[in-house]
């Protein structure tokens, strides 16, 4: 069986899990931060009770929290059957059931729902969209980008490209987890992706990360600009 999901879906993850896909360390929380298509993730939520500096985008944060609430419930169902059905997909070492997954995100997924009104009057939750992002050259240090791309390889090659380039211009560092779909596959189009992007004078590694659950889905890709190698 394949893993689908019919679009986009607003589901989130921990702090920790952020931490973990994004091998960041103490001095990276301390760094000015974007978060591209965080959703309902609950990264936001807990760098700002620590006292640090995150700025999400996504296209979700136009609907109010009680649209978002109905969104992710509806969310749930269908991640979790998609889930249960592939369950060969997933490595069930850190998280060990499907029912301790619900639990995991749905408590971030609080955490998010808890901190969105005073985010979105604070701009720490911003409505923008990849490829676009209002935010002028170099405004953050780190942009990090979780389970969009890569993940949807289906939004093909040019928005990737494009997206890529956005993050890359708006902050001097750019992180991307995962580099394959919910079925731990590559994109067709990832190498002629990665070719390009190196040609446009960006530098690209592909590196671990402790973050193992998805099935070959451990890497994470660091985009940074050329004179900082
Ligand atoms: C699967 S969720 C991942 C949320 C979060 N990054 C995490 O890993 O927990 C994907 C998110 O991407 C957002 N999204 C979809 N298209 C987008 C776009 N073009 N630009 C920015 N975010 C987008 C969705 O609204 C959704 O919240």
């Amino acid at each position: 069986m394949t893993f689908i999901l019919k679009s986009v879906v607003p589901w989130g993850r921990s702090f920790d899990e952020y931490v973990a896909m994004f091998n960041l360390s103490a001095d990276d929380l301390k760094r000015s931060i974007i978060g591209c298509g965080d959703g309902p993730a609950g990264f936001n939520a807990r760098m700002h009770e620590q006292g640090h500096y995150v700025v999400s985008c996504d296209p979700l944060y136009m609907y109010s929290s009680n649209q978002i609430e109905q969104a992710i419930l509806a969310a749930r169902d269908e991640v979790m059957q998609q889930v249960k059905n592939n369950m060969q997909n997933f490595v069930w070492k850190t998280i060990r059931t499907p029912d301790e997954l619900e639990q995991v995100r749905m408590s971030a997924m609080q955490e998010f729902c808890k901190d969105y009104k005073a985010g979105l009057f604070q701009g720490r939750y911003i409505p923008a969209t990849l490829p676009a992002l209002p935010f002028r050259n170099r405004h953050f240090d780190l942009c990090l980008c979780s389970h969009l791309l890569f993940l949807y390889s289906s939004l093909g090659l040019t928005f990737h490209l494009q997206s890529i380039h956005e993050m890359a211009r708006v902050s001097e560092e750019v992180r991307i987890f995962p580099v394959v779909d919910t079925n731990g596959q590559r994109a067709e189009y990832f190498d002629e992706l990665m070719d390009r992007v190196r040609a446009s004078g960006l530098v690209v590694r592909i590196e671990p990360t402790r973050y193992d659950f998805l099935k070959n889905g451990h890497e994470m890709l660091r985009i940074t600009h050329a004179r900082q190698k």
